[in-house]
């Protein structure tokens, strides 16, 4: 065993000497002379300042180029600037450690920064960010989308709710990009809709629904956090069976006379 671990010496000196130069030579490949994009190319522009961003803040788990390291984070290429934007315009990444779990937070870059990291991670492949509008989305369509593909988790009015393993978070604060990048990866817990089961139209209605959710005047009548029928009917119970009682009793003491 300890022969083994001797002979391993000089292969563990060679790897410290290529983190070393690894190290020395990525600065300069962020200014545009070395390993980039999937293509081979030098990145340029906005995804060369991405590659710089990308060294100092996200190499140390998903390895100096995008490709992942093992046990701690994941390769990143061809996830495409999409999966990148989601998880930077949600400050889900950078996390602190590998072990943490992602979750929404105040996003640690400024948007011109994210675009530049979306843009560098974009040159390994994968969905660009998508282009979203709410033109011609429909309310009502969006609804029935929403209670078919959605409520499961995230409950009717969007509060969230919990599902075996986990928590589907409240959707107050999700752009209409942020809904179809979520829908196109499947987060977590969260299944995968591809095209073809929503095309990003009915992703934009189910948004427009979301937004109205957001905005609409409480509907749930006396605001008992929305928790449906059951607890209304509850509510119904205690304050008006007494009532109906009470009426019931000065009937009934009138008739006695
Ligand atoms: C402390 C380690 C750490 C740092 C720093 C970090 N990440 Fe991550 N990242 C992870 C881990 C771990 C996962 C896998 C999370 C999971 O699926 O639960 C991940 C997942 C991702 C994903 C989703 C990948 C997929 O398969 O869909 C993207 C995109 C991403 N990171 C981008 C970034 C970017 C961009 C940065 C730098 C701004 C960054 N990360 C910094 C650890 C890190
Ligand atoms: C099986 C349960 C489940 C279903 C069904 C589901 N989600 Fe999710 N969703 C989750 C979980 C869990 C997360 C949190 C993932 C994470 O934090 O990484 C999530 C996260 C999200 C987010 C990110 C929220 C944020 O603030 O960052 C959006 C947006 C979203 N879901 C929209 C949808 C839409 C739209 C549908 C229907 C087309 C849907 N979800 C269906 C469980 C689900």
């Amino acid at each position: 065993m300890s022969g083994h671990r001797l002979a391993m010496a000089p292969a563990a000196a060679a790897c410290l000497l290529a983190g070393v130069l690894v190290l020395l030579v990525a600065p300069g490949a962020g200014l545009g002379q070395g390993d980039g994009g999937g293509s081979g190319a030098a990145p340029t522009g906005l995804a060369a300042r991405g590659r710089a961003l990308f060294v100092a803040g996200c190499s140390s788990c998903h390895g100096y180029r995008a490709n992942g390291i093992h046990g701690v984070a994941p390769s990143l290429r061809g996830v495409g600037a999409l999966a990148a934007d989601f998880y930077l315009s949600t400050g889900r990444m950078p996390l602190d450690s590998p072990a943490d779990e992602p979750v929404r937070t105040k996003p640690a870059y400024t948007p011109a920064e994210i675009g530049a990291l979306d843009a560098y991670i974009g040159t390994f492949g994968g969905p660009p960010v998508p282009r979203t509008s709410l033109a011609g989305t429909s309310l009502a369509h969006g609804e029935s989308l929403f209670m078919a593909n959605c409520s499961g988790c995230h409950q009717a009015a969007a509060r969230g709710g919990i599902v075996p393993g986990g928590f589907a978070p409240a959707l107050d604060n999700a752009t209409t990009t942020q809904i179809l990048e979520a829908t196109r990866i499947g987060p977590y817990l969260m299944p995968r809709f591809g095209p073809r089961l929503l095309t990003d139209a009915q992703v934009a209605s189910i948004a427009r629904y979301l937004g109205y959710v957001r905005t609409a005047p409480d509907r749930g009548g006396w605001g008992i956090g929305h928790i449906g029928p059951v607890p209304e009917g509850m509510v119904v119970w205690f304050a008006a069976v007494p009532f109906v009682l009470l009426i019931a009793r000065l009937i009934g003491e009138r008739t006695e006379r």
